[in-house]
């Protein structure tokens, strides 16, 4: 092939193109290592003597042309978008905007929060990495305590954690706050544990209730009182006993299976019953650490898991569902 044949070849080509890919393809077919241009450059001197000059200088001319050409012509493609005319159907419609809805643990903190504010009390936020003192020492749970083995803590340094539960909460406000105290606390809580019922990070909510006079029938009342507004009026309590080093006495509290409504079932184990909060009269040595005057003043706490309630209120039988983000999930609430 002569060279101005490659030349018109190349221009031919050229006009077709319709991006930048194109163009790229191109300058390999005719510039590359093995381009048309390159090899006719490198045959050079097979040419008879007196014909090497002029056809040297040809090739470098047509050689720079089309560098320029192909540098121009993709600087035009890139400034309209590569092939416009192939991607745009202006004949579809639009992408519109999906509604956002707020997530079904945030509406279920939401709804308990609601509930309780009514109840007169008031909420209350901390930290999630706490020190060692307010997720445990500060709650009768001394180091090396066996009551730490209940929770499986992430340790960020030998003082500092990942509150493993809300009590935390307890504390700080009762050092900021004299008597009386109600308070709700909701808020993210890890434990490093993970499987059909538990993920690494969950969410509580905290109650506290300190004045004069404060009997266990008191927590007995707010929490059928809550019970009944989250559920149904006829969902029934059950209270047993229980050990929290931070409550004496304590209790585990159970309602009436919402499945089955007692006879048994799957989901209540074929117990009729769900446990669904921690709770207790707040343990004197509480008290002390925050300087309350335990002559005077007596008071209830109790801690709930957000992602068990949700799941009982929903029908849901696996935790790990609410932070999958799948769509077609949360798109239900
Ligand atoms: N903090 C306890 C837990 O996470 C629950 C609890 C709170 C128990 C308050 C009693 C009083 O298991």
């Amino acid at each position: 092939m002569t060279i101005s044949q490659i030349n018109e070849n190349a221009l031919k080509e050229l006009k077709a193109t319709r991006s930048v890919d194109d163009i790229n393809a191109l300058s390999v077919k005719y510039l590359g290592r093995k381009g048309a241009l390159t090899l006719f450059l490198r045959n050079i001197s097979n040419l008879p003597p007196a014909e090497r000059p002029e056809a040297g200088k040809m090739a470098n001319q047509v050689k720079k042309a089309l560098e320029t050409l192909f540098e121009e012509a993709t600087a035009k493609f890139e400034s309209v978008g590569q092939g416009m005319e192939d991607i745009i159907d202006v004949s579809l419609p639009g992408r519109t905007a999906q509604p956002g809805s707020l997530h079904p643990i945030t509406q279920i903190t939401g709804q308990v929060c609601d509930i309780f504010t009514r109840l007169g009390f008031n909420v209350a936020e901390g930290p999630e990495i706490e020190s060692d003192y307010y997720n445990f020492e500060a709650l009768n749970i001394p180091k090396n305590h066996p009551a730490r083995d209940m929770q499986d803590t992430f340790y960020i340094s030998e003082n500092v954690v990942l509150r493993t539960h809300t009590s935390p909460m307890q504390v700080r406000f009762m050092e900021k706050h004299d008597p009386p105290v109600r308070i709700i606390a909701p808020g993210k809580v890890y434990r490093c544990d993970s499987d059909l019922t538990h993920t690494p990070m969950f969410h509580q909510v905290e109650g506290l209730l300190v004045d004069e006079g404060v009997s266990f029938g008191d927590l007995k009342g707010i929490l059928t009182t809550f019970i009944h507004q989250m559920f149904d009026e006829e969902i029934s309590l059950r209270f047993r006993p229980s050990f929290f080093p931070f409550t004496e006495p304590s209790a585990e509290v159970d309602i009436l299976c919402v499945m089955c409504r007692g006879k048994g079932c799957r989901v209540c184990s074929q117990t009729g019953w769900l446990e669904v909060l921690g709770a207790g009269m707040v343990h004197p040595a509480v008290f002390e650490n925050v300087k309350f005057d335990t002559s005077k003043f007596t008071g209830f706490a109790f801690g709930m898991g957000i992602e068990r309630i949700a799941m009982l209120k929903y029908g849901i039988d696996d935790i790990r569902k609410y932070f999958d983000n799948d769509f077609r999930f949360l798109r239900q609430f």
